[in-house]
C-alpha cells in the first residue's frame, strides 16, 4: 500500500528543474521553479516589563496562499498566526476568543508550564462564540527555544490544525546571547501543507487520511511558496523551523550547504552538528546555521518526498535507510537561498549550551503503538483507544522515568508529550550520538524508542500521543497524571 498519494512531476529546461506537483487536490499548482516574494515573518508580539500580553482569536478567513486565495482557519487572520516571544520568567497571558463553528483550545507546546487551570490544559473545551484567558508563568530556568501554539479540542484537532491554526511561541534566552548565534540572521519558518479545491475551500479528507492522516501538496513556508532568503557572503543564516503540518513529514536538503543542527525542540544542544539533510516529523521544530561560504548564487531548499510509512523520521539521528538522502529526484523546492551581499566571516559556534545527562529511572514503562479495525480505523496505544475519563498511567513529581516506545503497527507515528521535555536514550537499542532534549520522536515500525523524561515542577493531568493529529483524533492518546511524591 503507498502511503504518499500519486504525483506526476515535470522538468523545466533552461537548467533549472522544477517539480510541480500534479495530484486531484491541487492541479492549479504553483510555480514552485522560480523563487516567489521574500520570505515573510508573521507579526511579532513580544513581552514587556515580565509582561506578554496578546489578544487571539480562532477565525475563518480568505487569506493568500502565494498567488491563491484559500479559506482558511486562522488566528487573528494570519497563517501562521502571530509570533509571540517572550522570556523566561515571564506572564504570559493570552485573552482568546473562538469565532469558529466548532469548540476549539489552545495548546502550547514544549512549553514548561502547568498543565492545569489557565494553563497548559487541553481539556478545556471553548465553545464557539466564547473567550478564556490563558495565563501563566513561564519558570525562571524555561530554556531559549522554538515552541508553538495550536489547537486540541480532541477529535477536531487535525481538521482545525490543517486549516491553518498555529502560530509559534519564543522563549528568548542563553541561546540568543552566543556571539555566533547573535550575528547570525535570524529566520522563521513555519512549514505546512495544504490541499485547496478549485474554490479555495479545504476539501474534506479521503478515506487515504484515516491511515496516513490528511496531508495536502501545497507546501508552504509561512503561508509562501517558495520564498526567497538572503545570505551575506561571510555571514551566518540561523533558521528555525517548525513542521506544523498536521501529518506531512518533511526531509529537507540545501543545495550546496550542509546545516549545522544547534537546537532541537526542548532548546539548544551543547555543540553543532553537521547534518546533510534534516527530517522534521509533525510537531517537531530545529535550529540550524548555514554558512555563506559558497560561490554567491542561488540554492534551493529542497524537501523529498518522505514515506512516513517507512524509513526513519526523527530529525535528530539523521541517519536513515531511505536511500539517496540528498538525491534531487522527486524533490520540490520549497524557499530558495540567494546570496546578496557580504561581511566579514562569522565563524560557527563551536560550543553551545551543555545538555546534561538524566539520572537513572526509578521506574521503566512501555508503550506499544499500533492500529486496529473496528468502525473504521482505531489508533491505540497498549491496546487501547483514548478515554477522557481514564488516567492511563500516574507517575510522580521529582521522579525520572524511562519510556520504551515500540511501534508494532505499519506506520510511523511521532510521539509528543506535554509539559515535560525528554532526552532519547536509545533507538532499537543503539545509543544516541549525543544528547538533545526533545518533545517529538519519531518512531517507525518495528522500532523500539527509548526516552528518559523527567517530571518536574507541575502536578496534574495532561496527555502524550502521536503527532500525526488524525491518529490522536483517532484515539492514539493518552492521559498521564503527575502526582506530589
Ligand atoms: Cu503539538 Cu498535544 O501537541
Ligand atoms: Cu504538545
Ligand atoms: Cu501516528
Amino acid at each position: 500500500m503507498s502511503a504518499i498519494k500519486r504525483r506526476k512531476f515535470l522538468t523545466l529546461s533552461s537548467g533549472a528543474t522544477a517539480a510541480i506537483l500534479l495530484s486531484q487536490c491541487s492541479r492549479e499548482s504553483p510555480q514552485a521553479s522560480s523563487p516567489g516574494s521574500t520570505l515573510a515573518q508573521a507579526q511579532i508580539v513580544s513581552s514587556e516589563g515580565g509582561l506578554l500580553k496578546v489578544d487571539l482569536e480562532a477565525r475563518a478567513q480568505q487569506v493568500q496562499l502565494g498567488d491563491r486565495s484559500a479559506n482558511l482557519l486562522t488566528y487573528n487572520g494570519r497563517m501562521p498566526g502571530p509570533r509571540l516571544e517572550a522570556k523566561h520568567g515571564d506572564t504570559i497571558q493570552v485573552r482568546f476568543t473562538n469565532q469558529l463553528s466548532q469548540p476549539t483550545n489552545l495548546h502550547y507546546h514544549g512549553l514548561h508550564i502547568p498543565p492545569t487551570g489557565t494553563g497548559d490544559n487541553v481539556f478545556l473545551e471553548i465553545p464557539p462564540g466564547e473567550s478564556h484567558t490563558y495565563e501563566f508563568q513561564l519558570p525562571q530556568n524555561h530554556p531559549a527555544g522554538t515552541f508553538w501554539y495550536h489547537p486540541h479540542y480532541h477529535g477536531l484537532v487535525a481538521e482545525q490544525l490543517f486549516g491553518g491554526l498555529a502560530g509559534l511561541f519564543i522563549v528568548r534566552g542563553e541561546l540568543d546571547e552566543i556571539p555566533e548565534v547573535k550575528a547570525a540572521q535570524e529566520k522563521f519558518l513555519v512549514l505546512k501543507d495544504f490541499a485547496l479545491d478549485r474554490s479555495g475551500n479545504i476539501p474534506s479528507p479521503g478515506h487515504m487520511a484515516q491511515m496516513t492522516g490528511r496531508m495536502g501538496d501545497l507546501l508552504t513556508v509561512n503561508g509562501q511558496f517558495n520564498p526567497g532568503l538572503q545570505i551575506p557572503q561571510g555571514g551566518l543564516l540561523r533558521l528555525r523551523l517548525l513542521n506544523a503540518s498536521s501529518s506531512r513529514f518533511f526531509r529537507l536538503f540545501l543545495e550546496g550547504h550542509p546545516f549545522y543542527l544547534i537546537a532541537t525542540d526542548g532548546g539548544a544542544i551543547s555543540a553543532p552538528v553537521e547534518l546533510r539533510d534534516l527530517v522534521l516529523v509533525p510537531g517537531e521544530r530545529v535550529e540550524v546555521l548555514v554558512q555563506g561560504n559558497r560561490e554567491p548564487g542561488q540554492y534551493r531548499l529542497f524537501n523529498q518526498p518522505f514515506n512516513p510509512a517507512q524509513g526513519r523520521g526523527g530529525g535528530m539521528m539523521g541517519g536513515n535507510t531511505m536511500g539517496g538522502a540528498s538525491s534531487q529526484e522527486n524533490a520540490e523546492p520549497i524557499a530558495t537561498l540567494t546570496y546578496s551581499g557580504s561581511v566579514d566571516q562569522i565563524p560557527l559556534p563551536t560550543q553551545l549550551i551543555s545538555v546534561e545527562p538524566l539520572p537513572e529511572p526509578q521506574t521503566v514503562r512501555q508503550f506499544t503503538l499500533n492500529h486496529g479495525m473496528g468502525m473504521g480505523m482505531a489508533f491505540l496505544i497498549n491496546g487501547q483507544a483514548f478515554d477522557p475519563s481514564r488516567i492511563d498511567i500516574q507517575v510522580a513529581l521529582d521522579t525520572v522515568e524511562d519510556w520504551e516506545i515500540i511501534n508494532t503497527g505499519t506506520m510511523t507515528h511521532p510521539f509528543h508529550v506535554h509539559v515535560n521535555k525528554f532526552q532519547v536514550v536509545s533507538q532499537n537499542g543503539q545509543a544516541s550520538p549525543y544528547l538533545a532534549w526533545k518533545d517529538v520522536v519519531s518512531v517507525s515500525p518495528g522500532e523500539n524508542v527509548r526516552i528518559r523524561i523527567p517530571f518536574q515542577d507541575y502536578i496534574g493531568k495532561t496527555v502524550y500521543h502521536c503527532h500525526v493529529l488524525d491518529h490522536e483524533d483517532r484515539g492514539m492518546m493518552g492521559i498521564l497524571e503527575i502526582q506530589q511524591a
